[in-house]
């Protein structure tokens, strides 16, 4: 693919050694050839932040992002890395809330979040509220996979309105699991899906990515594809709401 198109992977777990992602520097190496060869200029690389699973210091964070970017340079490959994390709503994003230290994306306004699949954070949208009053993005890391959210298109529409929603492309492939294919691909022809993402763990999850781009230039079309992977996550890397 053409080295244009500057695509933007707001989602990846290429960083060696710290989370369930790349095991070591050879397959991050793998991993972002990969997403360069399909067209990504920028790949943030995302981290877990999560109690009692993977939870890495800043520190060993640090470390293993300037491997990388090491390795990056020396291979002279033409690709941004901006670090950012992928935050669990859990107790230790809510000690980080209270003291405005959420890691975010290039230290910036806009930060990726998660949550447990089946039930929505209790007073979520008076935080959310909170965060927008502050100047602050939460971007909504694959809300395809949260079930609260499959027959509730009011709480989608709201969640949407003030958080940036990105898919994974691997869940728009029928990767991810026949549900989450299904409303990732709703959202998505519904132009709900703000941004979709690779968030690639492995090398495989490439090839996965590649399959949920095919199926957006398929389905919904060339424009789709540029507005999902370049025009929207560009925004949101800088903090912006794609719709304004
Ligand atoms: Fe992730």
């Amino acid at each position: 693919m053409s080295p244009t198109l500057n695509y933007v992977d707001l989602h990846s777990h290429i960083l060696p050694g710290i989370d369930d992602g790349s095991p070591d520097l050879a397959t991050s190496m793998a991993m972002i050839e990969g997403l360069v060869n399909l067209g990504f200029s920028t790949i943030c690389a995302t981290p877990h932040q999560k109690e009692g699973q993977y939870l890495p210091s800043f520190e060993a964070i640090d470390d293993a992002y300037k491997k990388v970017l090491d390795e990056v340079s020396s291979r002279d490959l033409a690709v941004t890395i901006p670090l950012a994390a992928e935050n669990m709503w859990d107790s230790t994003f809510f000690e980080r809330l209270s003291t405005d230290a959420i890691p975010s994306y290039d230290n910036g306004a806009a930060f990726l979040m998660e949550f447990v699949p089946n039930q929505l954070p209790m007073g979520l949208f008076d935080h959310i509220f909170d965060l927008r009053r502050k100047g602050k993005l939460p971007v909504v890391a694959h809300p395809e996979r949260y079930a609260p959210l499959w027959k509730d298109p009011e709480t989608v529409a709201k969640l949407a309105a003030d958080c940036a929603m990105v898919v994974d492309l691997g869940a728009l492939a029928g990767d991810h699991g026949r549900k989450q294919a299904k409303y990732a691909r709703k959202m998505v022809l519904e132009g709900i899906a703000h941004a979709a993402a690779s968030d690639a763990h492995t090398p495989d999850d490439i090839e996965s990515a590649q399959k949920g781009m095919a199926w957006i230039e398929k389905k919904a079309g060339a424009a789709a594809l540029k507005r999902l992977l370049a025009t929207n996550p560009a925004k949101i890397l800088a903090g912006e709401h794609p719709e304004g």
